[in-house]
């Protein structure tokens, strides 16, 4: 850290800081950890004590935190989370798993929806209500005890047969008319609203303004029990959720109890009424309801082998089209997107969909004002499936396909099935697209240029190539007296920009904006040709030397070379350094990597790509030369292994920073 005090590495802090607090707070999207912060916010004092703070600082706020952090807790027992089976013959395979293991013909299951909100546990102490605790990382979590004390269904005391010490556990979640509503009001005071419901709950809950939280009727269903002490003897869960009801514990009434057979009628219930629910499921959970079943069980990494997630299909949904647009992206592909009547399906609120290309529009056959199936999986973009042809009334009109680019008139061109606009930086929809994607956190990284600025910079004329940014000094005293341009926020541009003048390799070649050139192959670029001449000079065979690299991309980047869309020359010359320094790429150089089972979030291929990129070998079998496993759900014989050889094993949570990305 910078032993001098300087202003410009103050105000940076500052606008850092706030950042960081909204993507806490508000968004409930942390790109740090609190220690990370922690360093900041110290810096930020140290610097305010010599320089002086501004009112508007974050360390100056009416009960500003000194940290923005919740009080810490180790739950008596991890929380943990669930394997997934997603139809009839999966669950049947973890009966058949679960009933040789138990050495059994049979046992009682415990079938309930599966609550798309936030875990939560309530540590009860002598009956009264002492904590409420986060998941956090299933082993600690943040005291929000205060917040949970705003649900008014919550317990504070337990009334009925409390043992001395108990933690319960359910799930807080926001009813739909309840999530429109908060929605509706961060809207009219031009606050940013939340994606979804669970969203929303999660920023509820963790939002260090009571009086916020108290504004929200937060809601919330009991489904476990973490640790307890000894007098704490239900046989079953069937007897804990009794106890439950007793002492007035919300218990959602869809739960049941039952066998094999039954589990499959009762998920099969749940999945037709949820629909119907006034909250978002995004599955069934079953569980083995007798304990001494569920203790010879036991657990595999972090999920009970006697408890599974019965996930649901993506739900799908009808509405009305209501426009069908085209929009110009950087690359001058103009791509046709429906609007539609905002409708919420898995949990986010939908009112654009893609159509993709020219072919999807005749496959589809859709019109302005038809009536159409919108299908959303997890975090992938809503599709329309199909369009419901039988209730059309007359009142549909045809699509309006333009021969001109929407955005600059230039006559389009037709590339197989797509549309594309070849005017290059000259059409604005393009340049802003590009500048979007340049000032971008993962590319240069220029805080304070969100969309409208970007729009207002190229319509007044400042910037007609990315190189235009960094002169942008010179139009200071005019922006400053334009409307919506505050002093301190043109401040704080500049200072950002000044900032990203000094950019790693990767991080410049990812900026240009190459089509098919993201992240990845941005790092794998700056570390084979290490310079940036090199690479801009490199042969298709040079390209294609690259392991992850294939013809497509190998052309892509000679063609955008070639053709130079952004004014590279421009761009270097501005930018402080052209001998580019190469980042942190290679941390995992020569270190040998297992991968075991499999993960949400990447496949595996991505993953050894990852891990090639950055220097690592994967590797196949564990052996006591292998450094690192990466162990996703259900991993084979190789996590035994590298627990017996004591190797160093990354679970999923830690993929991130342990790869640094
Ligand atoms: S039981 C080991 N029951 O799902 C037992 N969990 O993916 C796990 N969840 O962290 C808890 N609804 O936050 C259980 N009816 C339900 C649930 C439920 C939602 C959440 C819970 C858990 C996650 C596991």
């Amino acid at each position: 850290m910078a032993p001098m005090a300087d202003k410009t590495e103050l105000l940076q802090l500052k606008k850092e800081i706030e950042r960081h607090n909204k993507l806490y707070h508000e968004q409930d999207n942390p790109e740090i950890s609190d220690a990370e912060y922690d360093a900041l916010y110290q810096r930020l004092k140290e610097l305010e004590n010599i320089l002086g703070a501004d009112q508007d600082s974050p360390t100056q706020q009416v009960g500003a935190p000194s940290s923005r952090k919740f009080e810490k807790h180790n739950h008596l027992k991890p929380m943990l989370s669930l394997s997934n089976v997603f139809s009839d013959d999966d669950f049947y395979k973890f009966e058949e798993r679960v009933l040789k293991r138990l050495n059994t013909d049979k046992t009682t299951f415990s079938v309930e929806p599966k609550f798309d909100g936030i875990g939560i546990s309530l540590t009860y102490e002598n009956g009264k209500l002492t904590k409420a605790v986060t998941r956090g990382d299933g082993e600690t979590g943040e005291v929000v005890t205060d917040n949970i004390k705003t649900i008014v269904k919550v317990p504070h005391v337990i009334e009925h047969s409390s043992p001395k010490t108990i933690e319960i556990r359910g799930e807080v979640f926001f009813r739909l008319d309840d999530f429109s509503n908060i929605n509706s009001k961060l809207e009219a005071d031009n606050l940013k609203t939340f994606v979804s419901p669970r969203n929303a709950a999660a920023g509820t809950l963790r939002n260090l303004d009571i009086e916020i939280v108290k504004q929200r009727p937060l809601d919330i269903f009991f489904y476990g029990i973490g640790g307890h002490s000894d007098d704490a003897n239900y046989k079953s869960y069937e007897e804990f959720v009794n106890f439950l009801k007793k002492n007035n514990f919300p218990v959602c009434d869809l739960i049941s109890f039952g066998n094999a057979e039954h589990v499959v009628g009762s998920v099969a219930k749940i999945l037709s009424s949820r629909e119907d629910l006034d909250y978002e499921i995004d599955g069934a959970v079953v569980k083995v309801n007798d304990f001494l079943h569920q203790q010879k069980l036991g657990f595999v990494s972090k999920a009970p082998r006697w408890a599974v997630a019965w996930k649901f299909p993506a739900s799908e949904k009808y509405s009305k089209v209501t426009d069908i647009l085209f929009s110009v992206g950087r690359t001058g592909i103009v791509t046709p997107y429906a609007t539609i009547e905002p409708v919420l399906i898995s949990g986010a609120n939908i009112s654009n969909v893609t159509l993709h290309n020219m072919d999807e529009l005749s496959r589809l056959d859709i019109k302005v004002n038809d009536t159409v199936l919108v299908k959303r999986a997890g975090d992938v973009i809503p599709q329309i499936t199909k369009v419901n042809a039988d209730v059309r009334d007359g009142s549909e009109t045809e699509v309006n396909i333009p021969n001109q680019c929407p955005s600059c008139g230039n006559t389009l061109k037709t590339e197989g099935p797509f549309m594309k606009c070849d005017a290059g930086m000259s059409c604005p929809a393009q340049l802003l697209g590009y500048f979007e994607h340049f000032v971008s956190r993962k590319a240069m990284n220029i805080d304070g240029l969100g969309y409208k600025i970007n729009e207002s910079l190229i319509n007044l004329g400042f910037v007609s190539q990315v190189a235009d940014l960094f002169k942008l000094r010179q139009h200071e005293s005019k922006l400053k007296s334009l409307e919506g341009f505050g002093e301190k926020s043109i401040d704080n541009l500049f200072t950002s920009i000044e900032a990203a003048t000094n950019p790693t390799l990767e991080v410049f070649i990812n900026s240009l904006g190459i089509p098919e050139v993201g992240e990845s192959t941005a790092a794998a670029l700056a570390r084979h040709f290490k310079s940036f001449d090199v690479l801009r000079s490199a042969s298709f065979d040079e390209l294609m030397g690259i392991d992850s690299i294939g013809d497509v991309v190998a052309n892509k980047i000679l063609n955008f070379f070639k053709s130079d869309p952004i004014g590279i020359d421009a761009l270097l010359e501005v930018l402080e350094v052209q001998n580019f320094q190469l980042g942190d790429l290679d941390h995992l150089d020569g270190l040998k990597i297992v991968i075991t089972g499999s993960f949400d979030e990447y496949s595996r291929e991505e993953l050894k790509d990852l891990i090639k990129e950055r220097g690592g070998i994967p590797s196949s079998g564990v052996s006591s030369n292998t450094n690192y496993v990466i162990l996703g759900e259900n991993p084979g014989s190789k996590h035994k292994k590298a627990l017996d050889l004591g190797i160093e094993i990354i679970t999923e949570e830690n993929i991130k920073p342990f790869l640094k990305i």
